[in-house]
């Protein structure tokens, strides 16, 4: 079974040879932040720039989690969707026609772990208009593009660890800036929590039962078909909205997350994860209804995930399912005027096209070959 996780258990304690989130990080910015969430992360970066006395909008990608606009939406800024190429470039004619003398940034998304298409034109047309260039790298923590550490392009730039790292939660703001840096102001929610809480001791417990369920498949299908049903009996839907979302993840980093992140080796997760990349490549390729969404994969990225296009997602997952890949899922969940609206057809359509498949450090090679061996695919 391939999970669509990386895992708490597998070689992630401390071990001897302690390298760290940090100091990687500082290698490459001067002035960071460690949060829960990116989320969070982005409403402190963002507070202290924004001019109270008037109604201004943040550019964002319409290719984007519903989630990620609730943080504007909290410091009053109206979020501002522009339209997306299909190579995830922004459409340079519909950002610039959204762009006006209210808007304080725009924001880029470096999709999957690889710098946004486009982004040198996106930081000039920012710098043009005086509005700041937010740098959304939650995909990216680990990835250095010519020298340059993803997220720290932007004037402000966020990085999600969790989602690379098999830890509960944990992000990092950079302040690229000097007029960022200067008006940040962290809240109670920046930094690292002092003690173990409750929520870290459920995540331990959660992983524990995870690996349980992945070795013994007979019970993880009872588990699958009871929680199935649960779901099928329960009138509320089984995720709240973006704002109960947001507000969820409202915590600084916990202390266990710290704890794990200051042993990873960073320059190892890139590398396992590029070649799990490159395997899915190899093994994916010659499906031609399978289009990968990145050519190439340049020196220095890190992948989050391998995506690839196809007309027909559902019956993709499904029989990556029959043969043991766990965890794989159409990318992202749309906001509901972006899906209305038929400006943004295209950033509909990859959202129903993009599949994403697991490159983590968990992944055996190995076991992506034999899936090669089994998929029955045209
Ligand atoms: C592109 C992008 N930006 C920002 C975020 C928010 O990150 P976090 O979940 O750490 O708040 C996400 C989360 O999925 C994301 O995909």
């Amino acid at each position: 079974m391939i999970s669509g996780t990386p895992s708490l258990l597998v070689a992630s304690l401390p071990t001897q040879q302690p390298t760290g989130i940090e100091p990687f990080v500082g290698r490459y910015a001067d002035d960071f932040h460690f949060y829960g969430s990116g989320k969070v992360a982005l409403r402190d970066g963002l507070a202290g720039l924004v001019d109270a006395t008037r109604q201004q909008n943040v550019l964002v990608p319409a290719y984007l989690p519903d989630g990620v606009v609730e943080p504007l939406r909290e410091l009053g800024l109206e979020p501002r969707y522009y339209a997306v190429e299909p190579t995830l470039a922004p459409d340079f004619v519909d950002l610039e026609r959204r762009l006006d003398d209210d808007t304080l940034a725009v924001m880029s998304v470096n999709y999957f772990g690889f710098p946004q298409p486009g982004l040198a034109e996106l930081e000039s047309i920012a710098a043009d208009a005086g509005c700041y260039h937010i740098d959304d790298n939650a995909h990216a923590p680990l990835s250095v593009d010519h020298g340059t550490l993803l997220g720290t392009r932007g004037d402000i730039g966020i990085t999600s660890l969790w989602k690379l790292l098999p830890i509960p939660n944990g992000a990092v703001l950079y302040c690229n800036d000097d007029s960022v840096s200067n008006r940040y102001e962290p809240s109670s929610l920046a930094g690292i929590r002092g003690n173990v809480d409750t929520a870290d001791c459920r995540y331990i417990l959660k992983s524990v039962l995870q690996e349980f369920l992945d070795t013994a498949p007979p019970v993880r299908h009872s588990v699958d078909a009871l929680l199935a049903r649960r779901r099928d009996d329960s009138d509320t839907p089984a995720v709240g909205t973006p704002a109960e979302r947001y507000e969820a993840w409202k915590t600084p980093m916990s202390k266990l997350a710290a704890y794990l992140a200051s042993d990873i080796d960073p320059t190892e997760i890139r590398q396992t994860r590029r070649e799990n990349f490159r395997t899915w490549r190899r093994v994916l390729d010659g499906y031609d209804s399978l289009e990968p969404v990145f050519g190439s994969l340049p020196d220095g990225i890190c992948p989050q995930a391998l995506p690839v296009r196809t007309d027909d997602a559902r019956a993709f997952i499904a029989e990556l399912e029959r043969v043991g890949v766990d965890g794989v899922h159409t990318w992202p969940r749309l906001a509901g005027n972006v899906l209305d609206n038929p400006e943004y057809g295209t950033a509909t359509r990859l959202s129903r096209e993009i599949v994403t498949l697991p490159v983590h450090q968990h992944v055996d090679p190995a076991e992506l070959e034999s899936v090669g061996g089994a998929l029955r695919w045209e």
